[in-house]
């Protein structure tokens, strides 16, 4: 068979760490292994029944078997303009500062597509979501990592990044409630940032996936609260982790008009839109009773106790997230992220991710998700209790 080259642009995309882990993680599987998997990001549980319902509707009209505006349905528009009022109090226009996406894996990728030449820079946290790697490398422009320090409260310090990078630096993807630290931002950052993003000519994106999960009753801050917010940037919102819709691919950018602006161009050329039916499920679950969203987060939140408690209780001394559903916990002396993470994997028969995956800043940690039953989770307590580490 012919092997056809691939281009520079594919040879330069930064390896997915993760999706090796997953593949070990199958082969102990199919070893015969009970593989208690506290790795992966996927939320476990389903939709919403009523937003489910409205896509099998929404699946039945003739309109949605045609391709969509480009640019998205207007009332999956304005039903964004409507939560982003109802739930933040920050007025949206639906037709210039809102650009849908097919999940906010692929509006991140596109940024630095949309807004960076060659020779400029992207400042991205490190530690951070894997996946802010992929548009830098695509897009042929640099990184710079912003260290996120436990004694920062896993902010990044504005004041470490040189006066040269800054020079260069024009697009800066922030995340709170954070994957992995599982930490918050203030108001006060937020306001921080806006002054920091103005000084010096920056676009802040701020990726908003965990919006809706934050833990003791606090409500995360959208970035576009802050006034002057929507001046230097966008937030991006997924229907994925506050919906469960990780696998329906929907989410939205909104701010920044000529931000939102170069999103669109450049999808008028990759796509043509979301499948109308998921576009009009999306506006239902954004507009309608958000009883199921407080449920999942008290879920996530007895989970969160359990995995905490249970730690605690074997010796194991490690804090608490204050929203997302992963916890960030630091691994024992003597080991590395990763050779605690093969440990658990070899002998536990327990996946958790290696803090090094996620930068070279997350080294000391591991990541746990709260998106398991209890049951498992006390269960993976239980295994790793066994090995008397601690
Ligand atoms: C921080 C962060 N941003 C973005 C995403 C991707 O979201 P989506 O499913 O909308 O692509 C994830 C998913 O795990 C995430 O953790």
């Amino acid at each position: 068979m012919k092997t056809y080259e691939h281009s520079d642009m594919l040879k330069q995309l930064p390896d997915q760490f993760f999706a090796i882990l997953a593949e070990r993680v199958q082969k102990a599987i199919a070893a015969g292994h009970d593989v208690i998997n506290l790795g992966q990001g996927s939320p476990d549980k389903p939709a919403p029944s009523h937003v489910i319902d409205r896509l099998k509707t929404a699946a039945e009209e003739d309109s949605n078997h045609r391709y969509p505006p480009f640019r998205g349905k207007q009332n999956l528009l304005e039903a964004i303009a409507e939560f982003y009022d109802r739930e933040y109090g920050v007025e949206i226009d639906p037709n210039t500062e809102v650009a849908i996406l097919f999940g906010a894996k692929a509006g991140l990728v596109e940024l630095p597509q949309c807004l960076m030449n060659p020779g400029d820079i992207m400042l991205v946290p490190d530690p951070g979501y894997p996946d802010y790697w992929s548009g830098p490398a695509i897009a042929n422009v640099d990184m710079h990592p912003m260290p996120l320090r436990p004694e920062n409260g896993f902010l990044p310090d504005y004041k470490e990044i040189p006066e040269d990078v800054l020079k260069a630096s024009k697009l800066m993807i922030l995340n709170y409630p954070n994957n992995p630290t599982g930490a918050m931002a203030s108001p006060e950052f937020f306001q921080d940032t806006i002054k920091f993003a103005e000084q010096h000519d920056l676009c802040v994106a701020h990726d908003f996936a965990y919006g809706a999960i934050g833990f003791d009753g606090n409500k995360p801050e959208s970035f576009l609260q802050q006034p002057g917010a929507k001046e230097v940037g966008v937030e991006i919102y997924t229907m994925s982790k506050t919906y469960n819709m990780a696998g329906w691919r929907i989410a939205f950018a909104v701010g920044n008009p000529s931000v939102i602006e170069a999103i669109n161009i450049i999808q008028d050329h990759y796509y043509c839109s979301v499948f109308g039916a998921v576009q009009d499920a999306a506006a239902e679950a954004l507009t309608s009773s958000q009883k199921g969203v407080d449920e999942l987060v008290d879920l996530y939140e007895e989970r969160r106790e359990a995995l905490i408690k249970g730690a605690h209780a074997i010796g194991w001394d490690v804090d608490a997230p204050e929203g997302s559903f992963f916890a960030w916990l630091k691994v024992p002396e003597g080991y590395t992220s990763e050779s605690f993470s093969d440990l658990l994997l070899e002998e536990a028969k327990v996946l958790v991710a290696p803090g090094i995956g996620f930068g070279k800043h997350g080294e000391g940690y591991v990541r746990v998700g709260l998106v398991t039953e209890q049951s498992r989770i006390e269960e993976a307590l239980d295994r790793i209790k066994q090995l008397h580490i601690f």
